[in-house]
């Protein structure tokens, strides 16, 4: 019987030179945004090669990585030895109701196809007065339409959001607190907090 080797994703293939492609993650121009704090147990989903994780870590009390690709999380593994790593997928988060009081995702929703039920496990996930941010291209900025094509060129399956999109998305949920914030016109910052 003939076995099929499965195609590995994208992400997969760059993951040894995703960092440099992509570039440093700008921490510094986040940071009044992100507003971490050294008691926060942050989940940073499709956290990849811990590009954000490894500066976001010195910043909190706990950092986790939830990642779907087993060859960025091996990147990871290279970038710090403190992270602790997941292999698996947002819509099926292996941690207890209530264990995080942060959860980021970082240039990560649009790649995700099962966007309603992520956010479904990350309300479950979050702590009482825990936040959810959510750092994105925004759908309806005109630039990024290029950015779009691109990723549609690369065969990503992307999904892009508007940020209005994402609050009715959150709408199943209690959430307080929705805030919506533009570092750049291209970018937004969404937040909200159980
Ligand atoms: C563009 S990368 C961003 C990586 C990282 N957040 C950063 O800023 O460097 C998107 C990541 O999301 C991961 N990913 C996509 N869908 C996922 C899912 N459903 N669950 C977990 N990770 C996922 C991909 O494997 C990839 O590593």
């Amino acid at each position: 019987m003939s076995k099929k080797k499965k195609k590995k994703d994208l992400f997969s293939r760059i993951a040894s030179y995703y960092d440099k492609l992509i570039g440093d993650f700008d921490y510094h121009s986040l940071k009044e945004y992100l507003d971490l704090n050294q008691n926060d147990i942050l989940l940073d989903i499709g956290g990849g090669t811990g590009r954000a994780s490894k500066i976001l870590e010195k910043e909190v009390n706990q950092c986790i990585i939830l990642e779907r690709s087993i060859e960025m999380l091996k990147q990871a593994k290279k970038s710090s030895k403190s992270l602790f790593l997941i292999q698996g997928l947002s819509n099926k988060i292996p941690l207890k109701n209530n264990s995080v009081n942060k959860i980021f995702l970082n240039d990560t929703i649009h790649h995700i196809r099962e966007q309603k039920e992520t956010i479904d496990d990350c309300y479950y996930v979050l702590g009482k007065q825990g936040k959810l941010i959510i750092r994105d291209y925004d759908r309806s900025y005109f630039w990024n339409f290029f950015l779009i094509l691109f990723e549609k060129i690369l065969m990503f399956k992307s999904k892009f959001l508007t940020p209005f999109e994402l609050e009715e998305m959150v709408k199943n949920h209690p959430f307080e607190d929705i805030n919506i914030k533009r570092p750049n016109k291209s970018t937004f910052i969404f937040e909200a907090t159980k």
